[in-house]
């Protein structure tokens, strides 16, 4: 049977959700931060799940409106902040990963408090991909390779990554069916999971039934049976 080690979870519709129920866009991602919270708590007692990736803010993210990409740096912040001692009553290791250079220095220092008082934790490793992309994670790290002499290899490339760690099952709530610059080489084997549910809508239960899915289908990594 297969272990979901790693989820990988790309939380999509928190903006439709907020529409539909005729609030302002903000408040869905509100709503997807206590989401956040609870299968991040739900996952750190599961004990086949290793590892839990959140597409929280990509590199095509800056493009929205102003107001609302401030809002989305506030909510990280606040969510650090007052997430802190729940992470470690968890013992969940926070691990964030992208370029968190283009943040405001209190981000970056709250991002960076976060991850240095979790690192000894070793139970779930929650990594929120902040100003994320995969093409850009690639990029970064074949330029810290570039000057190697030897050809770079599979393992040299995937440990320069921002995550070197394979994805087994991979979701994307709200509908759409595409990767959206998510994990696009860690996810080279992952099953893919897509549902309508919008994310602030997702529950436990959905997750449960995904990952009992998982362990039924058959991965063949290329090979055969
Ligand atoms: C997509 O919804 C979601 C995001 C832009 C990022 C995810 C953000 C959160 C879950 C909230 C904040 C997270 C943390 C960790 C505090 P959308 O706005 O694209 O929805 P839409 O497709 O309905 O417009």
């Amino acid at each position: 049977m297969n272990q979901a080690k790693h989820i990988a979870i790309i939380m999509d519709g928190n903006g439709r959700w907020a529409e539909i129920q005729g609030k302002k866009r903000v408040k869905g991602h509100e709503a997807g931060a206590k989401v956040v919270k609870e299968i991040t708590t739900y996952c750190s007692n599961h004990q086949d799940i290793e590892r839990l990736t959140l597409y929280a803010f990509s590199t095509e993210n800056w493009k929205r409106p102003r107001l609302e990409v401030e809002f989305l740096m506030k909510l990280l912040e606040s969510y650090l902040k007052n997430e802190l001692p729940v992470y470690l009553e968890n013992n969940v290791r926070f691990e964030p990963i992208g370029d968190i250079r283009a943040f405001s220095a209190s981000l970056q220092k709250t991002i960076q408090e976060v991850k240095e008082k979790t690192a000894h934790c070793d139970g779930l490793v929650q990594s929120l991909a902040l100003n994320y992309g995969a093409q850009d994670e690639i990029l970064r790290a074949i330029n810290k390779l570039k000057n190697c002499e030897n050809d770079i290899t599979e393992a040299m490339l995937s440990n320069a990554l921002d995550c070197p760690h394979d994805v087994d099952l991979l979701i994307r709530t709200g509908g759409d069916h595409r990767l959206s610059n998510f994990l696009l080489w860690q996810s080279a084997y992952a099953e893919l999971f897509f549902c309508d549910t919008l994310w602030p809508d997702f529950s436990i239960s959905q997750l449960e039934k995904i990952i009992h899915e998982f362990t039924q289908v058959e991965r063949r990594f290329g090979g055969l049976k």
